[in-house]
């Protein structure tokens, strides 16, 4: 365009009132889109603030129905659970996870029961069991692949057990989604779903959650030797590929924020199912800078949660769920 020439297409003519931008509005959050991950603890009548992730509690499961009642009457679709599992009974085999009296399997019992129509979704790794905070486990300090695989599978079949409908794997070994596939196979559980965190990244931004758990602070080394490289992007598309052959029926990319494009490109190719979590650092960051007066609650938090939608997500796990879902209620 050169001076004096009126431009013939002006894209801010769509732009000019509300009634217009709503009209071609792209994408929409709506509250179906939302997964509220919550942290369990033992005792009874016990919240505790997780200080690093502001709002956000770790509640005793007799005060769960009360924690969960405003998630569900707004019509949030599922929880994720995390256990804070008790030291003393963590140890180097992540054995607990395979109790059928676990803190997890009791609040998936007692949720299922209080809530039957909210969707559960438990996480599949050793780590909230173990002494050494890996997800799997340890022989000569390496990680082990196939031996995890086999104590997952049987944590696995645990949450089944006790009412969990949606498991999710966020351990990363080889090789899981097919052998947990199978085993629920012949377990008669064929309705129990798979949400596999596919993409998940060694990644800086979980470092809140670890504190929540209490699993931080026992983490010896890193992750890299089985969480991806946030170097790597291709990658993610055949981890993505292998568990949906091995039989998952929804992937996960996570972190979130920083790993849009991963979540646009899983999207792009496979068209499936494919979730995000908007981890408990990305949770921290915003908090930190709304609670400084730098950046607005409302606003910081129903666009970082657009964006996911926008890049191709089916659905975030977010610890905003239930505050996006009042914000999106009221319209
Ligand atoms: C466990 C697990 C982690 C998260 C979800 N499941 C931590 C980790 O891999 O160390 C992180 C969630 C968050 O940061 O909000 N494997």
């Amino acid at each position: 365009m050169t001076v004096g020439q009126f431009p013939h297409t002006r894209l801010r003519r769509n732009r000019q009132d509300s009634f217009t931008r709503r009209l071609v509005a792209e994408h929409r959050l709506s509250v179906d889109h939302l997964i509220w991950p919550i942290f369990v603890t033992e005792g009874t009548n016990v919240e505790t603030e997780v200080v690093s992730m502001p709002g956000q509690k770790r509640v005793s499961i007799d005060r769960l129905a009360a924690h969960v009642e405003p998630a569900a009457t707004l019509g949030i679709p599922a929880l994720a659970l995390f256990p804070v599992t008790p030291m003393e009974v963590r140890d180097e085999h992540g054995t607990e996870a395979l109790n059928p009296e676990n803190l997890m399997c009791r609040a998936a019992r007692e949720l299922k029961r209080q809530f039957p129509d909210i969707g559960l979704i438990g996480d599949v790794a050793l780590d909230p069991y173990t002494s050494h905070g890996h997800d799997g486990l340890v022989r000569d300090g390496y990680v082990v692949n196939d031996e995890s695989v086999a104590v997952l599978t049987g944590q696995a079949l645990n949450q089944a057990a006790a009412g969990i409908d949606i498991l999710a794997p966020s351990d990363m070994m080889d090789g899981r989604i097919g052998t947990m596939r199978r085993a629920l196979d012949e377990q008669g559980m064929v309705g129990t779903r798979i949400m596999s965190y596919a993409a998940k990244y060694a990644s800086a931004f979980y470092g809140p959650f670890r504190d929540a758990l209490g699993s931080g602070d026992l983490l010896k080394g890193d992750k890299k030797t089985y969480q991806m490289d946030p170097a790597n992007s291709d990658e993610a598309l055949r981890e993505v590929e292998m568990d949906l052959r091995e039989g998952a029926d929804m992937v996960m990319v996570k972190p979130g924020m920083p790993y849009l494009d991963i979540v646009s490109r899983v999207h792009e190719r496979f068209a499936v199912p494919t979730f995000v979590y908007q981890v408990s650092g990305e949770y921290a960051m915003l908090m930190a800078a709304i609670r400084n007066g730098w950046l607005d609650h409302d606003r910081a938090m129903m666009e970082s949660l657009l964006a996911f939608i926008r890049a191709g997500a089916s659905g975030v796990l977010t610890y905003f769920a239930v505050e996006a879902a009042q914000r999106l209620r009221a319209g």
